[in-house]
């Protein structure tokens, strides 16, 4: 059993105190949902990166056993999560959580077609409404730079993982320890928030295996480690 999370596809409930940043991403991609993967696919191949190989590559280095439990936080319209499906088998359970109800309504289409039911919740990732040590493992791919408090969603991805469970926490962002080329100034210049760092200094001490690593041809980074 799950804990005390809230039905699936139900809002989290009671109603989560939204920072006005959240709200705003709220509303940003409830709009944007619509267009969101085409955009993304789009705007990746400009960059020279092909989304699919980059999404594959991601979740096999996640390294799933069948029947694993994994929660998505900021799951989206689901792109990395119909793959997990596959990496935890039926009797596997995955959990997508976000602030957006249309991310979460593409979400739900696309595991339809795969004749499989997803548990999704409409909440703040730094109020997530499940118990303890519940998840082998929790990833977040995209969206941690824009969160309100991004201390806090990281204390509660810690917080729903189990003891020895990994935490995959990615984001997009210009890799800062190589010399920039054109194509990282015209990001840069384009989208500013690139030029946020990875968050190794929010993660505590006591986790174990901590490694950072680089994806998305050097536009996104990728950190992982262990609960203690
Ligand atoms: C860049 S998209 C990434 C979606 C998906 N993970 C992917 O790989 O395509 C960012 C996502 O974060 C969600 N989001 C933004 N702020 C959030 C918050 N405070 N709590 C939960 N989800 C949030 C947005 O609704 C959006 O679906």
């Amino acid at each position: 059993m799950l804990g005390p999370s809230p039905p699936a596809d139900r809002k989290a409930n009671p109603e989560p105190v939204l920072t006005e940043s959240d709200c705003r991403s709220r509303d940003f991609y409830n709009r944007r949902a619509r267009i969101y993967d085409l955009h993304l696919l789009v705007a990746s191949l400009l960059q020279g990166v092909w989304e699919p190989a980059e999404r594959r590559k991601f979740v096999s280095e996640l390294k799933l056993v069948p029947g694993q439990r994994v929660l998505e936080v900021a799951v989206g319209t689901g792109s990395n999560f119909t793959r997990i499906a596959k990496g935890v088998g039926p009797k596997g359970r995955i959990i997508g959580l976000d602030i957006s109800s249309e991310m979460l309504q593409r979400c739900k289409r696309k595991f339809r077609r795969l004749r499989r039911k997803a548990d999704l919740i409409e909440a703040d990732a730094t109020q997530l409404a499940v118990a303890a040590n519940t998840f082998d493992v929790v990833l977040h791919f995209g969206g941690i730079k824009n969160f309100g408090n991004e201390k806090k969603a990281l204390d509660e991805m810690i917080r729903v993982a189990k003891c020895g469970g990994r935490i995959i926490i990615s984001e997009k962002c210009v890799r800062p320890d190589k010399p920039h080329s054109l194509r990282d100034r015209l990001l840069l210049r384009h989208d500013p928030l690139l030029a946020h760092q990875p968050p190794l200094g929010l993660i505590p001490s006591t986790v174990k295996d901590l490694t950072l690593s680089w994806f998305w041809r050097d536009t996104a980074y990728r950190i992982s480690f262990t609960k203690p």
